[in-house]
């Protein structure tokens, strides 16, 4: 594997998109490429052996594509399948979980939001996360249901986007969270509209720009990052409609080229 290889990034759709965007900016020289499995969203409703095969399959077209590092740029697929494609594929896999431990260790009203989808928040991995810190702090679980097909739908400024979050953020209102947590890579993209609600004194965490820092870190320990100053190429591909797909990735790069695949 040589460095100029690209680094793949999988998610059920446009939500890995703002895990994305971070990694190409702290990463400016990586070449990228991008799977959206929008077909198959939202992950979160699957059950563990359907999130394994469908992150299978992302990841053996990535690899046919020859990428030399994969990013599971989904909290649903990292908490059910990272150890799977772990323990068979070779190449370095980054996931990305809920930001329990930052929320956990800095809350002052000892009371935490954690938004995210079913899969995640039922997943033996997020509980053990959960456990080791959050001892002693009241958190508020709740399932985002709905949200990723109005996200994927570009439904996000619609009214039942609005009641959707209006029911999910009040009763965490209610608990005096200080922290949320957004514990799946599509809800980034709802911030302002969350900041409508909870107002600035509730701090909303995503783990965007760590995942861009661990891939860093990881290219550097694998002598594998790409320090060619050739412009990189970035190339999206989704296996549903592309136009929601392509106005979000244009935004963040106008030279990533972005088209429909099946796969
Ligand atoms: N974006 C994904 C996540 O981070 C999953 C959304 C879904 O397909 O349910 O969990």
């Amino acid at each position: 594997m040589t460095s100029t290889n690209p680094i793949g990034v999988f998610d059920s759709g446009i939500g890995g998109i703002s895990i994305w965007k971070e990694m190409v900016h702290y990463l400016p020289n990586e070449n990228t490429i991008y799977l959206a499995d929008s077909k198959n969203a939202p992950y979160g409703e699957r059950s563990k052996e359907e999130i394994i095969s469908l992150s299978v399959k992302n990841t053996e077209l990535l690899l046919k594509k020859n990428c030399k590092l994969i990013v599971v740029a989904c909290n649903t697929a990292t908490t059910n399948a990272i150890d799977y494609l772990r323990s068979n594929y070779d190449v370095p896999f980054i996931g990305i979980e809920p930001a329990i431990k930052p929320a956990a260790l800095n809350t002052k009203t000892n009371a935490i939001g954690i938004l995210a989808t079913k899969g995640t928040l039922s997943s033996d991995l997020f509980h053990s996360t959960s456990q080791k810190f959050t001892e002693g702090i009241n958190v508020i679980e709740t399932i985002g249901e709905g949200l990723v097909p109005l996200i994927e739908n570009d439904q996000i400024n619609s009214i039942e986007m609005e009641h959707l979050l209006q029911k999910f953020l009040q009763p965490m209102l209610r608990q005096k969270i200080d922290y949320l947590v957004l514990g799946c890579s599509h809800y980034p993209f709802l911030i302002p509209q969350i900041k409508k609600i909870v107002g600035n004194k509730i701090t909303i965490i995503d783990s965007g720009e760590a995942v861009a820092r661990q891939t860093k870190a990881i290219l550097e320990r694998n002598n594998i990052l790409n320090n060619s100053t050739t412009k990189p190429s970035h190339k999206v591909f989704s296996n549903a409609d592309i136009k929601t797909l392509a106005r979000i990735v244009n935004s963040i790069d106008t030279s990533a080229s972005v088209a429909f695949l099946n796969f």
